[in-house]
C-alpha cells in the first residue's frame, strides 16, 4: 500500500490553533510518500538516513523520526485498525525543521498507508485525528491540530479556513503562487519555545477567567482591549492571539473576494505581532520580511511554529521572480549565504498512491 501527504504553509493564523482560533493554511507542492507492506514486527527505511530501522510500538519513544510511525501504529491500534507488523519505506521532499510540517506529512501519510494495509479507509477527519494523537499523545509534542488537518483535507487550488474551536472548515480559492524562502535556521518543535508559549497562554487564560472574563478559550478575548491586569509578557501573548484571530478572519474574507493585497497587508501585521508580541520570530526572518516589504511584495511573514524555518511571500506573479532574486541577494549580503527559495501553488491533501509503470 502506498500513500502520500503534503507539507503545509500557513498563510495566516499563527499560534492560535491551540487557543481556539482560526487558521488559514494550504498544502505545498512537496510531499512525503510512505509505502507499507505486511511484515513481522515493524521496520522502516527512509531516503533521509538510508538505514533500515526496527522500531517497537510497544517500547519507549527513542527520540528519532520512527517515533512518529510508532505513534501512528499506537493510535491506529486503539481503533483496531493497525496491522500486526509492517515494513515501511519513506521518501520525502518536505524540508525537515523548515516550519512546513514535515512531521504531519509523515504521520498522515503513514496513517493512510498503514490503515489501507489492513483494508481500512479513514475519512480525512479521522486521518487528521490519528496523526494528531500520534504526534501529541504518543511522541509528546504539544502541537495544535492545524498541520494534520490541512495535510489530510487540503484541496488543490484552495486554502483551508479551519476554525479550531468548532472544527468547522471552509475551502477558499487560492489560485495564485506563494514563494517560500528558507531562513536556514532550524528549530525543533519539542524544544522549549513552543511549549513555553503554550504554557503562557494557559496561564493568561486562567488569570483572565479569575478576573471575571467568561472565555471558552483565549482566542475569544476581544482584540481591542489590552489586558492591563496581566504581567506585561502575558498581556503581549494575549494581544497576539486576539489580534491574530481577527486578522485571520479578515484575511479569509479578503481571500474569498480575491483581494490578495489585503491578505498581504494582514500577513505583514501578523509577522510584526509574532515578532514583538509573541516573540517567536528570529532575526533572519525579520530581515527577509522587511526586505520583502521594501521590494514591494504584497505580504510576507514567518510561517509555522517560529524561531526559524520558512518565510512565506505573497507577491504579484509577474514581478515575483525578480523580487525573490533581489530578496535572496539582500539576505546573502548580510549573512553570506543565498537562502533557498521556491514557488508553490495550493496542492492536494493525503491520498492513496498507485504504483506507476
Ligand atoms: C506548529 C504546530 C501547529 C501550530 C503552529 C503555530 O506547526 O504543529 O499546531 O501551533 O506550530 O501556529
Amino acid at each position: 500500500m502506498a500513500a502520500s501527504a503534503p507539507g503545509r504553509v500557513n498563510l495566516i493564523g499563527e499560534h492560535v490553533d491551540y487557543n481556539g482560533g482560526p487558521v488559514l493554511p494550504m498544502a505545498v507542492a512537496r510531499r512525503t510518500a510512505v509505502v507499507a507492506g505486511l511484515g513481522h514486527g515493524f521496520q522502516a527505511a527512509s531516503t533521509r538516513d538510508d538505514v533500515v530501522d526496527r522500531f517497537d510500538p510497544d517500547g519507549p519513544m527513542r527520540g528519532g523520526w520512527t517515533d512518529f510511525l510508532a505513534g501512528v501504529v499506537r493510535a491506529l491500534r486503539r481503533r483496531g485498525l493497525a496491522p500486526a507488523g509492517a515494513a515501511l519505506a519513506v521518501a520525502s521532499t518536505v524540508p525537515v525543521g523548515g516550519g512546513l510540517s514535515s512531521s504531519a506529512a509523515l504521520a498522515v501519510a503513514a496513517a493512510r498507508a498503514l490503515a489501507a494495509l489492513g483494508g481500512h479507509a479513514l475519512t480525512g477527519a479521522e486521518l487528521a485525528r490519528v496523526a494528531w494523537e500520534a504526534e501529541h499523545d504518543e511522541v509528546g509534542v504539544r502541537c495544535g491540530t492545524m498541520d494534520q488537518t490541512i495535510a489530510a483535507l487540503a484541496q488543490p487550488g484552495k486554502a483551508l479556513l479551519y476554525e479550531t474551536a468548532t472544527g468547522v472548515t471552509r475551502q477558499l480559492p487560492f489560485r495564485g503562487k506563494l514563494w517560500l524562502v528558507d531562513t536556514g535556521v532550524r528549530h525543533r518543535l519539542a524544544d522549549g519555545g513552543y511549549n513555553q508559549r503554550r504554557a503562557e497562554c494557559d496561564e493568561a487564560l486562567a488569570l483572565l477567567r479569575g478576573a471575571g472574563w467568561e472565555l471558552p478559550h483565549l482566542a475569544a478575548y476581544p482584540p481591542a482591549r489590552l489586558p492591563a491586569s496581566l504581567p506585561p509578557h502575558l498581556a503581549r501573548r494575549v494581544a497576539h492571539v486576539a489580534t491574530e484571530t481577527s486578522r485571520t478572519r479578515a484575511a479569509a474574507e479578503a481571500l474569498g473576494r480575491g483581494d490578495l493585497r489585503t491578505v498581504g497587508k494582514l500577513m505583514y501585521e501578523s509577522h510584526r505581532s509574532l515578532q514583538h508580541d509573541y516573540a517567536a520570530s528570529c532575526e533572519e526572518a525579520d530581515v527577509l520580511v522587511e526586505s520583502a516589504e521594501r521590494l514591494g511584495a504584497w505580504g510576507a511573514r514567518l510561517t509555522g511554529a517560529g524561531w526559524g524555518g520558512t518565510v512565506v511571500v505573497l507577491a504579484d506573479e509577474r514581478s515575483a521572480p525578480r523580487l525573490i532574486l533581489d530578496l535572496q541577494a539582500q539576505f546573502a549580503r548580510i549573512y553570506g549565504r543565498v537562502p533557498e527559495a521556491w514557488a508553490t501553488r495550493a496542492s492536494g491533501g493525503a491520498k492513496r498512491e498507485a504504483a506507476r509503470g
